[in-house]
């Protein structure tokens, strides 16, 4: 016995990431479905050594009911199938930005706030990749010392922003400098700029800033963000610097505090985002205490996979241990009928 697992937009970076993510893990899965828009439709991608063809996105599928459905082709795509999939008792694990701040939807890192999933059923979201990575090198510290400002700047990869930006990026490097994913050319360059602006804050900045407070179940908490794309194909790093209500012991104390973070590495030497690619861990180095109530931290980690797949199915493998999705969809299958 497996579970019935769908990913929508199968065939873009996370996408891609997710099958291979969890070809790789112990999920055991009886049936796997792969969704893309038509353009992609027909496609083959293996998975366990079978080959599964990529179909519509159509309501019709999002009805059938599967234990689990991935999502991850943009927050419109998720806003029109994902609540019609949840209806009829599907979890969904939803990689955009659509339902992350509805107060009644949890916003899941597993290891910080997995306890959410116990006997939740619905959709369940998955939060930015920058915001992942920077509460999982930080929520330990929070725990015992009160984290009350974190300032952060971010250099993200340019897989941030999709299969069309890489494609972008590629092309750029080989001499046609002309761009129409980003505000400008990204190759040999870095752009102060991640999403439009409202209020001089960008939409990836207000993901950071909101999503760490929902996460770190802090009203409290002042986050204030640069976000930055720069020319590195995946890998995304921050220059973190917080504040802490109470005085740190020691900076010996502060990197125990961090490593105890589960998926957190601590480094002595640098760590470069090129080192991480394909890696599921969070990489802190460059610690540094200022002072009793002041820390400095380098924060790397791979974008499609700690921010993104990696988490949908830490999400999925932690719901599933603490839920019983199959039993619970077949009894509200025949309740329908
Ligand atoms: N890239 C990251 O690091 C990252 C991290 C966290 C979250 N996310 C979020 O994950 C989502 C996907 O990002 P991505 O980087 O993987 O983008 P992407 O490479 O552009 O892939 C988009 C996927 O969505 C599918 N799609 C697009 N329109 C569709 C439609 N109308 N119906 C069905 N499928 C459709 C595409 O299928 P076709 O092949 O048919 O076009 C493709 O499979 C976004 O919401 C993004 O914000 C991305």
């Amino acid at each position: 016995m497996g579970f019935k697992i769908g990913i929508v937009g199968a065939t873009g970076a996370v996408g891609r990431t997710m099958l291979e993510v969890l070809e790789k893990s112990s999920v055991p899965v009886s049936e796997l479905r792969l969704f893309a828009s038509e353009r992609s439709a027909g496609q083959i991608l293996t998975f366990r050594g079978a080959d599964v063809r990529v179909e519509t996105l159509t309501q019709e599928a999002m009805r059938e009911g599967f234990d689990y459905l991935l999502f991850s082709a943009g927050a419109d795509v998720s806003r029109r199938y994902a609540p019609i999939a949840a209806e009829v008792g599907t979890t969904v694990i939803d990689n955009s930005s659509a339902f992350r701040m509805v107060p009644e939807i949890p916003l899941v890192v597993p290891e910080i706030n997995g306890h959410l999933l116990k006997g939740y059923r619905g959709i369940v979201a998955n939060p930015n990749c920058s915001t992942i990575q920077m509460v999982l090198a930080l929520y330990k510290v929070h725990d015992k010392y009160q984290l009350h400002e974190i300032f952060v700047s971010t250099y993200q990869a340019v897989s941030g922003a999709g299969h069309k930006a890489i494609v972008e990026y590629e092309r750029q490097l080989s001499g046609d400098d002309s761009h129409s994913v980003f505000v400008r050319q990204i190759a040999h360059n870095v752009i102060p700029l991640i999403g439009d602006l409202k209020d001089d804050i960008s939409q990836e900045e207000w993901k950071m800033i909101n999503e760490t407070k929902k996460i770190l179940n802090s009203k409290a908490l002042a986050v204030f963000p640069t976000t930055v794309r720069v020319p590195v194909r995946i890998g995304h790093s921050e220059s973190v610097i917080a504040r802490t209500l109470f005085p740190i012991m020691s900076k010996e104390d502060l990197i125990e505090t961090i490593a105890s973070g589960e998926d957190v590495v601590v480094h002595d030497d640098i760590v470069t985002p090129l080192e991480v690619a394909g890696d599921d861990y969070v990489h802190v180095s460059r610690v540094r205490l200022f002072d009793a109530q002041t820390f400095g931290l380098w924060v790397v980690a791979d974008n499609l996979r700690v921010g993104a797949a990696t988490n949908a199915v830490r999400i999925l493998k932690l719901h599933s241990e603490l839920n019983n999705p199959t039993v619970e969809r077949e009894v509200e299958e025949v309740e329908r009928r």
